[in-house]
């Protein structure tokens, strides 16, 4: 496993485990034993996940040394503005069982978020947070909060698999320091992915798996990468990544992939906006 430095000089775990669409306690909590069973040590959770608390109870029962673990939750839209943000941030922390988090991440460009932005900063100043960062900031977003804001985000989560690779949205984050994390790095099982031709030729090559060549094509390009499942085996499989190393030929066939568009969600729309503006996760 690799591990990424931060801009802040924070080390972060170059693969984690991501904890989205499981909602059930039950099955979230059993899904991050076993991944912290097989050694995933960075936990991606949020607080519309709806599983803030079953991931902390996995950890408490864990009893793996809080210095060893990272774990990140994400402030919803419905809780943007100062200070929402930081009674939303207490709200988490509590749920996780924790005293601090090593990631806090805004979800969403959406609503007051320069106010959320101020209260996480102000977190971070008094060492409650180790490191913050934002969610589907796009170029041009991302830009506008980093020319403006004391602290530039440490961390960008988009949307990053083969089939919207986003190679102008990394150049931005580069630009600005800020590293790339990837949600959906399994394109949530969408498009084919599984059987894709070129990707199984690839992976018939190195003796790997697809879901493991994906995932390594992250890797390779800097990018930290969040995979989630349910299944132990599959937690194992995903992990098995360090062993091997795809060439230029490689990352370019999986580069040629780009549809040069997201399939899952598209942020521009008044429709997404409104939508994600409307979602609600508490009274
Ligand atoms: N910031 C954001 O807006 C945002 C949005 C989406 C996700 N995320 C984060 O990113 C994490 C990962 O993204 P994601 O959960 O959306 O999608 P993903 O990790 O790309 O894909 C998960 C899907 O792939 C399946 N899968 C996992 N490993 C597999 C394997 N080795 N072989 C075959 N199928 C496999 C899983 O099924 P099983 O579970 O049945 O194995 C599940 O259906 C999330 O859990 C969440 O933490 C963030």
């Amino acid at each position: 496993m690799d591990y990424v430095t931060l801009k802040n000089g924070v080390t972060m775990p170059m693969e984690g485990f991501g904890v989205f669409q499981i909602p059930e306690a039950e099955v979230c909590e059993q899904a991050v034993a076993d991944a912290l069973d097989v050694g995933y040590r960075l936990i991606d959770t949020a607080a519309a996940y709806f599983n803030e608390e079953a991931v902390g109870a996995a950890l408490k029962k864990s009893n793996i040394p809080r210095e060893e673990l990272f774990i990140t939750t994400k402030l919803w839209v419905q809780d943007a503005g100062y200070e929402n943000a930081k009674k939303a941030f207490w709200t988490s922390l509590e749920k996780l069982g924790l005293d601090y988090l090593d990631l806090y991440l805004i979800h969403q460009p959406m609503g007051d978020y320069y106010g959320s932005w101020r209260a996480m900063e102000e977190l971070y100043e008094e060492g409650k947070i180790r490191a913050i960062g934002v969610c589907n900031f796009y170029p041009e977003r991302l830009a506008d909060l980093c020319v403006n804001a004391k602290i530039v985000p440490m961390v960008n989560q988009v949307e990053l698999h083969p089939f919207f690779s986003q190679d102008e949205a990394l150049e931005t984050m580069n630009e600005f320091g800020v590293r790339p994390e990837a949600w959906g790095p399994l394109a949530e099982g969408k498009h084919g992915i599984f059987t894709n031709e070129t990707l199984n030729t690839i992976a018939k090559k190195h003796s790997k798996t697809i879901a493991q060549v994906v995932l390594r094509w992250n890797v390779q390009r800097g990018v930290v990468i969040i995979p989630k499942s349910v299944h132990k085996e599959r937690m194992e499989e995903n992990l098995t990544i360090w062993d091997f190393e795809l060439d230029s030929e490689d990352m370019a066939a999986i580069r040629s992939l780009d549809l040069g568009r997201s399939e899952i969600v598209n942020h521009s729309t008044a429709e997404t906006a409104k939508w994600l503006n409307s979602w609600k996760i508490h009274d």
